[in-house]
């Protein structure tokens, strides 16, 4: 099998300027930096522009064209909104197409609750499947995640590290698994 680095782009799931939901992204992307072989990228949907809706031309942002035809795999962490993922993460998400097509993605998700983001995570995955991803089933809540970083982002409970050390196992297997099928077996469609 390709010895060469899996690319994972780490995806946190929204602008809010409060946000807590972005130290469990900037956590998930510094667990994927310390997997063997694997590079990541980190992109924040607060550095592009997309606008009015949709996959057009005109709807897209080049950076963000850019890392998702360079990722073999994708890890989105998104915070729970009204039981569901924000609409910046879902505006995001939609502004590409192709570049997702048969690539994995693992899924985490944040809330100041107990729940840890399940119900975000739970709708994320209709959305994504619907885009071409193969979503993997080792998840991270992120529950209570106001009280989960200290002031300088630093986890507080080790189990999470746990936790994203098993999601990146499944995820960088189905990465290569899948890298390995895209590049030798024909699929037409
Ligand atoms: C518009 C909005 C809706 C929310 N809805 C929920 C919800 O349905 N369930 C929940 O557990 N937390 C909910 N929360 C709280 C978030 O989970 C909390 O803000 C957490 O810190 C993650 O989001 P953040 O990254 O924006 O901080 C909501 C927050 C906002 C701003």
């Amino acid at each position: 099998m390709d010895k060469k680095p899996i690319k994972i782009l780490v995806l946190a799931g929204t602008t809010r300027e409060q946000r807590k939901s972005v130290h469990a992204a900037r956590f998930i992307a510094e667990i994927g930096r310390q997997q063997d072989n694997v590079e990541i990228r980190f992109g924040d949907p607060t550095d592009f522009y997309f606008p009015g809706d949709g996959n057009d031309p005109e709807g897209k942002d080049s950076r963000y064209t850019e890392l998702t035809e360079w990722a073999d795999a994708f890890f989105i962490v998104t915070p729970e909104y009204n039981h569901s993922f924000p609409g910046t993460l879902k505006r995001m998400l939609d502004s590409e197409l192709k570049n997702y097509i048969h690539k994995p993605v693992a899924l985490a998700g944040a809330s100041s609750g107990r729940m840890g983001g399940v119900r975000a995570v739970e709708s994320l995955v209709t959305a994504v499947r619907e885009m071409g991803m193969v979503v993997t089933f080792t998840d991270v809540y992120f529950a209570q995640v106001q009280d989960l970083f200290n002031e300088n982002g630093e986890i507080r409970d080790e189990f999470y590290k746990e936790a994203a050390n098993k999601a990146y196992t499944e995820l960088i297997w189905m990465a290569k698994v899948l890298k390995q099928g895209r590049e030798t077996a024909g699929f037409e469609n």
